[in-house]
């Protein structure tokens, strides 16, 4: 391992020892237990089924469909590689990334970084968006009125970028992508199917979360290890 990806385990209070012990025990003992798709199959809005990337952002920069185009600054499309075997799905944008116009560039977005860093990725190989393109002022929770409006969007950059495995941080986030009212307790440590679709999901808390919860970062590394091993798992899409 490099001095550099043990630098960003540190930053995930993750020993090395323990890290390479916790692989091969989770691995071992988690399930790959596909969470049932109850769901029914969501359709897409004709506002951006089948849009290339190009009409899509443009759509999204435009768009109206609910009151936080009103107090937006400006829209958060996402970012990263198009093209991405990792998608990387959030809840929405705060200040920071309303002011300026990436997902996850405050602190959670540093300790995002980290965290993939610690998985051998770069932050440009992944594609990072978020369930709501717009900041809901306060950092208030998303209403589903609003969900429903901005859901087409995020469909349409997962069918664009073909993910070969989704990764889902936050309680908010997974629970509007899955739909499902399932404590993220609960969802963590298995692999769950987009709802409608064959995608694989894993889910891990969010990065704000683990500012405040440090101690959870040890739950979230082993999220990442099985994402990870999934990840090895899969065929790529
Ligand atoms: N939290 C999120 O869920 N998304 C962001 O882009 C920033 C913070």
């Amino acid at each position: 391992m490099d001095a550099r990806r043990l630098q960003y385990l540190k930053a995930l209070d993750i020993d090395v020892w323990r890290r390479r012990e916790g692989a091969d025990t989770i691995a071992a003992a988690a399930p790959v237990e596909v969470a049932a798709a109850a769901a029914t199959a969501t359709t897409l809005q004709p506002a951006a089924a089948n849009l290339d990337w190009t009409s899509l952002e443009a759509a999204v920069r435009g768009c109206t469909l609910c009151g936080l185009s009103k107090t937006r600054t400006q829209t958060v499309f996402g970012v990263g590689d198009r093209n991405a075997q990792w998608m990387v799905i959030g809840e929405a944008p705060g200040a920071d990334e309303d002011r300026e116009g990436e997902p996850f560039v405050g602190r959670a977005g540093q300790l995002l970084t980290s965290m993939l860093k610690a998985m051998g990725l770069r932050r440009e190989q992944v594609f990072i968006a978020n369930i709501l393109k717009c900041r809901p002022p306060g950092n208030r929770d998303p209403s589903p009125e609003e969900v429903a409006h901005c859901m087409p969007y995020l469909q349409q950059q997962i069918e664009l970028v073909n993910p070969r495995l989704i990764l889902c941080v936050g309680r908010i986030a997974a629970q509007n992508l899955l739909k499902t009212d399932t404590p993220i307790g609960k969802l963590r440590g298995q692999l769950h199917r987009l709802p409608g679709t064959e995608r694989p999901v894993v889910v891990t808390y969010h990065p704000a979360y683990l500012l405040r919860s440090p101690g959870e970062k040890r739950k979230a590394w082993a999220d990442l290890v099985f994402a990870m091993n999934t990840a090895e798992g899969l065929a790529p899409a």
